[in-house]
C-alpha cells in the first residue's frame, strides 16, 4: 500500500534551495484514496495507545493531524511558526535543513500528563519535531509516539526526537 504513496510524490529539485530535493506530496493530498490511505495509515501507528491530544506542526503537519485526531477522539492542538499564535506562548528556535526557525505553542494547549501523538508531514533533520518534542514535555506532556509520513533516512534526523516511539510510512535512504 505505502508503495502507491511513493509513487505519488513528486522529487522536486532545488526547491526551495539549490541542492536540495523537495519531497511534494501534493499529488498524494488532491487524490482522495491516497489522502485517507496516508492518514489512515499514520494514524494506525498509534493504534491501541491512549490519546489525549493530537499535536500538528505549522504548516505540512496541519493538512495530516486534525483527520487523525478525530479518529482518536483526541482534540488537534497546533505548534505555529513564531507570531501565529495569539494567546501566551512557549516558544523554542531549532535549526532547519535549509535554515533556521522558531516554533511556538500556546501555554494552555496542554495540560501535564497529556498523552500526545505529535505528527508532520516529514521528518529530515529532526530538529523541527525534536524542538516541539521540548515544548511539549516544557508543558508537562507525555510524547507517546511520534508520526511522519515520509522520513530522510540518512539524515537520521530521529535521533535527535527525544521519544522512543517514531514511525514513518515512507522512508528513503
Ligand atoms: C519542513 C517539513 C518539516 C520540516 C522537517 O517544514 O514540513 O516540518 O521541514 O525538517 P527537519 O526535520 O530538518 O526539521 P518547513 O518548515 O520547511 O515548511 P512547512 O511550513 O511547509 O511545513
Ligand atoms: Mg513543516
Amino acid at each position: 500500500m505505502p508503495d502507491k504513496l511513493r509513487a505519488a510524490i513528486r522529487d522536486v529539485p532545488n526547491f526551495p534551495k539549490e541542492g536540495i530535493i523537495f519531497k511534494d506530496i501534493t499529488p498524494v493530498l488532491g487524490d482522495p484514496e491516497l489522502l485517507q490511505l496516508s492518514i489512515d495509515q499514520m494514524a494506525a501507528t498509534a493504534d491501541g495507545l491512549e490519546i489525549d491530544k493530537v499535536v500538528g506542526i505549522d504548516a505540512r503537519g496541519f493538512i495530516f493531524a486534525p483527520p487523525i485526531a478525530l479518529k482518536y477522539k483526541a482534540g488537534f492542538v497546533p505548534v505555529r511558526k513564531k507570531g501565529k499564535l495569539p494567546w501566551n506562548t512557549k516558544s523554542i528556535r531549532y535549526s532547519l535543513e535549509y535554515g533556521e526557525n522558531e516554533i511556538e505553542i500556546h501555554e494552555d494547549a496542554v495540560k501535564p500528563g497529556d498523552k500526545v501523538l505529535l505528527i508532520d508531514d516529514l521528518l529530515a533533520t529532526g530538529g523541527t519535531a525534536a524542538a516541539a518534542v521540548k515544548l511539549l514535555k516544557q508543558l508537562g506532556a507525555e510524547v507517546v509516539c511520534v508520526t511522519f509520513l515520509i522520513e530522510l533516512d540518512f539524515l537520521n534526523g530521529r535521533e535527535a526526537i527525544d521519544c522512543e516511539n517514531i514511525h514513518s510510512i515512507l522512508h528513503y535512504s
